[in-house]
């Protein structure tokens, strides 16, 4: 059976203090309260990165990522950060390919293909990003964006790399917005990314990889959400801010 992941995105918020001061509360609810085989992930800023690995290492069932990682594998690339140096902290997942990362750094499905071979060159597990805008889906091309960005993105890679990816579906009219894709809108753009990952892939890679859905998600939306047959899970933004309704999203797979 496929890997079901609750993974939190803090994005830029939280000092260092008030980090270490979440993910304490996130590490004791989620040893006291996830009972069942789920994974939980904190993808948290880079400057918390080491500090929340030594945390978390009270939990085996907790797992601690960046939100972004540089496509070279070093050099003269001021103010950014390499896999190589988000493993070496602990780390064990990367976010590549977010909404706002393609938005507003100019991130393309291209360049994208560079940090995921990067990030598996170094053992990070990449939860790559995908999802269209608003006027994408008004324009009824959602299906055709999607399936470009998991061409350009990801379909390079050979069955057994790829075996290690973490998939996240979300909208981009959904993040941060208050508004869900509702569970059958989100389920029917998880089967077909699944029906393309087979069909690239084979059936079995296929039904083995973990899909999340993204997108306001919150504790009162999660079980509908996560109770469709091709969500595995979610990546979860502003509801990861606040340690109670995460690991309540964490404990629908209970
Ligand atoms: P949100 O963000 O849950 O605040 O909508 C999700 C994300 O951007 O990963």
């Amino acid at each position: 059976m496929r890997k079901k992941i609750v993974a939190g995105n803090w994005k830029m918020n939280l000092d260092y203090e008030e980090g270490l001061t979440l993910f304490s509360e996130v590490v004791n609810m989620v040893n006291d309260e996830i009972t069942g085989q789920q994974h939980v992930i904190v993808c948290s800023p880079f400057i918390h990165l080491h500090s929340l690995v030594t945390l978390g290492k009270a939990s085996t069932k907790l797992s601690v990522g960046a939100q972004n990682a540089h496509q070279a594998e070093s050099g003269a690339y001021t103010g950014e950060i390499s896999a190589k140096m988000i493993r070496s902290v602990g780390a064990e997942y990367v976010i590549l390919g977010h909404s706002e990362r393609r938005q507003y750094f100019g991130e393309t499905n291209e360049l994208l293909a560079k940090k995921v071979d990067i990030a598996l060159k170094h053992a990070l597990v990449p939860i790559f990003c995908i999802g269209e805008t608003l006027q994408e889906r008004e324009a009824e091309i959602h299906f055709d964006v999607i399936k470009r960005q998991l061409t350009a993105g990801i379909f390079h890679l050979d069955a057994s790399e790829f075996a290690k990816l973490v998939i996240a579906y979300e909208p981009v009219w959904a993040i941060g917005t208050g508004v869900t894709a509702s569970s059958a809108q989100a389920q029917e753009i998880h089967i077909f990314i699944r029906n393309e990952i087979a069909a690239k892939y084979g059936q079995s890679i296929a039904d083995g990889t973990t899909i999340l859905y993204g997108g306001s998600c919150n504790p009162k939306n999660a079980a509908e959400l996560f109770g469709q047959a091709d969500i595995d899970g979610g990546l979860i933004g502003g509801a990861s801010l606040k340690s109670r309704d995460f690991v309540d999203i964490a404990r629908v797979f209970n």
